[in-house]
């Protein structure tokens, strides 16, 4: 008995030792989860999407460990500077110089642009030329489509820029024609289509292009050489190319 219970003690000891110590590092990914199939969640309220799922195969790469948390997306940059988060994983444009001042990003990992959705029954709008100054336009708070919409109504093209925390809420918005037009990536208005069939449409060209990357703190070399060599493996081993067919079709 006595040797059963020195066995049982040594065995949890080890355990305990091996997940306290000698382990890998845990880090702290942090997203915004109303822009499909970036970053989403799931039926059980659990946050995943093509972000969460690609960092998540770079985490298992490079030997690292990665828990996810959401937030406003206007709680991102802050979070990382105050050294309350490791990553930000959230289709985050990484070509924005305002942005590259605060935080440092690895390498694109995907190409994209914004597009003006309008309701499926909107003949009026049929590309961003055709908004004008009784209108409104919503976007996500401080997100490339909400600069847009804001430079709209600075310029007079718009009545008002309607700036949400969410963009689920400003397809919303679109649908109730509580406003007439949301400014939003085009790989997520294609999502959002497809969740919804007949109620929103994409009009016109893409407005402008821009690249997604995963964000770190100013300095962080460290991290940042994993996140970048496990993406080019991602890329070189065909993972990358599994999950944009999973999310992306
Ligand atoms: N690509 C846009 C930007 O960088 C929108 C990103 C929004 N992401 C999100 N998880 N809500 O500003």
């Amino acid at each position: 008995m006595k040797k059963v219970i020195t066995l049982m003690l040594s065995l949890m000891l080890c355990v305990a030792f091996m997940t306290g110590c000698g382990s890998s590092d845990v880090y702290k990914v942090i997203t915004e989860p109303t822009f499909p199939p970036f970053d989403t969640t799931d039926e059980n309220g659990e946050l995943t999407g093509f972000d969460m799922e690609l960092m998540q195969a770079i985490a298992e790469d490079q030997g690292f460990e990665v828990e996810f948390e959401s937030m406003g997306f206007d709680a991102l940059i802050p979070a990382i500077q105050a050294g309350n988060a490791d990553i930000i994983a959230a289709g985050m444009n990484a070509m924005d110089p305002d942005r590259q001042k605060k935080v440092d990003f690895s390498d694109y990992y995907y190409d994209s642009g914004l597009v003006v959705l309008v309701k499926e029954g909107n003949n009026t709008i049929k590309s961003i030329d055709d908004l004008t100054s009784d209108m409104k336009v919503a976007s996500q708070i401080q997100t490339t489509g909400g600069d847009k919409a804001n430079e709209l109504a600075k310029d007079g093209k718009i009545k008002e820029a309607v700036i949400l925390d969410q963009f689920d809420t400003c397809v919303l918005q679109v649908i109730n024609g509580d406003v007439d037009a949301v400014i939003i990536d085009l790989p997520v208005a294609k999502s959002y289509i497809s969740k919804q069939p007949g109620k929103v449409k994409i009009v016109g060209d893409t407005l402008n292009a821009e690249s997604y990357g995963f964000a770190v703190a100013k300095g962080n070399k460290e991290l940042l050489d994993k996140i970048n060599a496990g993406l080019k493996n991602m890329k070189d081993n065909g993972t990358y190319d599994e999950l944009y067919d999973k999310w992306f079709n």
